[in-house]
């Protein structure tokens, strides 16, 4: 290593979206120029392309799309007619959309607590206590009927723009390769890592696309551990610092009768890694070496 790249190590980005961009280079350009050229910008044929792509990807019949993650779990719930009176049980180890929607159709968020080494939802925490495509369609249209002009329920303004259709029709396409490559990365960490911290376990019959790498050490440990990082040019983030259940919005909803002491402990643990499929070996080792030399120091 030269000796300037000791004292000023080049930025690694937690997400590398510069590097899927130069990979799809003028696919993305061509895309958005189409939609430019027939200027249908709302649920134009590029949305309903995507939507038959996706379900084939999922193997489902029917894909719907809308504008948000928000919109999608809301629209799910309106689909379903959950509202007041109806207790919906979801974790509290998570970000604050998935309770959001919950309270924002009426009904009651019930906080049940993780599994600490897979961060998903515990059932046993769990208290004891296609219709749907068109529903969803006529939902994202603000409850249409016939037309927009036919309202039959009450719905919100969630279409996907065909804009964003087209440039996710082009990622879709190099989304199986990347989803490898993610695994790829994240079995390196776990190798270089499980010696000193807890690794994530993807629990049996199950994968991961590794929206995060998240490890976890000592609560005292953490702050060290970031800062160290920092100085080196490596970025890290906390998903997530404070449990739903202890934020301001949310204390008043019940907790599962078993508590929440697991959300509780990741939240003061878990510290995440770059995590992208453009990571190559080099800079990962770089990162992998920062954290071990941290942990030891
Ligand atoms: C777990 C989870 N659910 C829902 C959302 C909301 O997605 P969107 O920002 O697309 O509305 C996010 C966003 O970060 C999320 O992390």
């Amino acid at each position: 290593m030269n000796p300037r790249a000791r004292l000023d190590p080049a930025p690694i980005p937690f997400i590398d979206l510069a590097a899927q961009r130069r990979r799809l280079g003028r696919a993305i350009d061509d895309a958005i120029a189409r939609v430019l050229g027939h200027c249908q910008f709302i649920l134009g044929p590029e949305v309903r392309t995507l939507e038959a792509e996706l379900a084939a990807f999922c193997g489902a019949r029917h894909a719907v799309s809308c504008a948000s993650g928000t919109d999608a779990l809301v629209m799910v719930l309106m689909a379903k007619g959950v509202g007041p009176g109806d207790a919906v049980v979801c974790p509290s180890f998570t970000f604050t959309a998935t309770a959001e929607v919950i309270v924002l159709v009426g009904a009651t968020p019930v906080f049940a607590d993780v599994e600490a080494n897979s961060f998903n939802l515990d059932p046993a925490s769990v208290p004891a206590a296609c219709a749907m495509a068109l529903t969803l369609r006529s939902l994202r249209v603000h409850g249409e009927g016939r037309d927009k002009y036919e309202s039959v329920r009450i719905g919100l303004n969630g279409r996907l723009d065909t804009m964003q259709a087209a440039v996710l029709i082009e990622k879709l396409k190099i989304f199986p390769e990347e989803i490898v490559a993610r695994q790829r990365v994240a079995q390196r960490y776990s190798r270089g890592l499980a010696d000193m911290a807890r690794v994530p376990e993807v629990a049996h019959g199950s994968s991961s696309v590794w929206a995060q790498y998240t490890i976890r050490v000592a609560p005292g440990q953490r702050d060290r551990l970031a800062a160290a990082l920092k100085a080196q040019g490596i970025p890290t983030g906390i998903y997530y610092p404070i449990p739903l259940h202890r934020q301001a919005p949310y204390r008043h909803f019940p907790v599962a009768e078993t508590g929440a002491d697991v959300s509780d402990r990741l939240a003061d643990e878990v510290i995440s890694l770059p995590m992208h499929a453009y990571l190559d070996e080099a800079t990962q080792d770089r990162i992998i070496e920062a954290v071990r030399q941290a942990l030891r120091g």
